[in-house]
């Protein structure tokens, strides 16, 4: 019997329309937001609200990061790893940068508790193998640091695992916590829609989990 917690999902739930190598999609640069502006004041706001970035939080990852980060207050270090090395660079949050493809290889590049926190923006969507990254985010994170998701409702649809594509923003909260749960290494997750019920404007739904002390 398989070990590997993706195998708990239906045949095809991690597979994507467009299987082609990620870095051939992302040699384009795309400085475009990719939610309104609402949710990214929003996605800010809930960063400042868990004090990520702040005294108790200053060492951030900024997972599949791009020229956005999104903090209303800037962390002392924030390091954005993602694919194309033009928008990481145009990052000004950023204090430094990597480039990394985690749907070839889930293993973050970074030392055990190497940072406080981190972050993802509207981008879990696009992990082949999500369980095995949350998994090494609480490996990269320190205990009691904090580990936070967000997402809306728009994509690159040929990129998106279909599982994703298949559910409701709701049950899309359910799954994310569930991949916080199958990971392991963190205490309960909370699951909430910050923007208000409805049009117009884009919603932007958070989960978010400590590292187990
Ligand atoms: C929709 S954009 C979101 C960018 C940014 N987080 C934001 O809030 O605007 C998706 C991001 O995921 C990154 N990404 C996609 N596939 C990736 C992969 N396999 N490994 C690492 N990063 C990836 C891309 O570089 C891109 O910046």
């Amino acid at each position: 019997m398989s070990t590997d917690p993706h195998d708990l999902f239906p045949a095809g739930f991690f597979a994507r329309a467009d299987e082609s190598p990620d870095d051939a999609f992302y040699v384009y640069d795309r400085f475009v937001t990719h939610i309104d502006d609402r949710a990214i004041a929003t996605v800010g706001r809930l960063y400042r609200h868990l004090g990520l970035g702040g005294p108790d939080r200053p060492r951030v990852l900024d997972l599949m990061s791009s020229w956005i980060s999104h903090f209303l207050d800037q962390p002392e270090e924030l390091v954005a790893l993602g694919m194309n090395e033009r928008e990481l660079q145009a990052n000004q949050q950023a204090t430094s940068h990597v480039m990394h493809d985690l749907n070839c290889d889930p293993v973050l590049p970074f030392d055990d508790s190497r940072f406080d926190a981190a972050i993802c923006c509207v981008s879990i969507d696009y992990l082949v193998r999500p369980i095995d990254v949350v998994r090494d985010l609480a490996r990269v994170v320190r205990p009691g640091g904090t580990v936070v998701f967000t997402f809306s409702n728009r994509c690159f649809p040929t990129k998106v695992i279909r599982g994703w594509l298949a559910i409701t923003e709701q049950q899309r909260c359910d799954l994310v916590t569930r991949y916080f749960e199958l990971a392991g290494g963190y205490d309960q997750a909370s699951a909430v829609l910050l923007t208000p019920p409805g049009p117009p404007g884009d919603p932007l739904y958070a989960v978010w989990a400590n590292v187990t002390s």
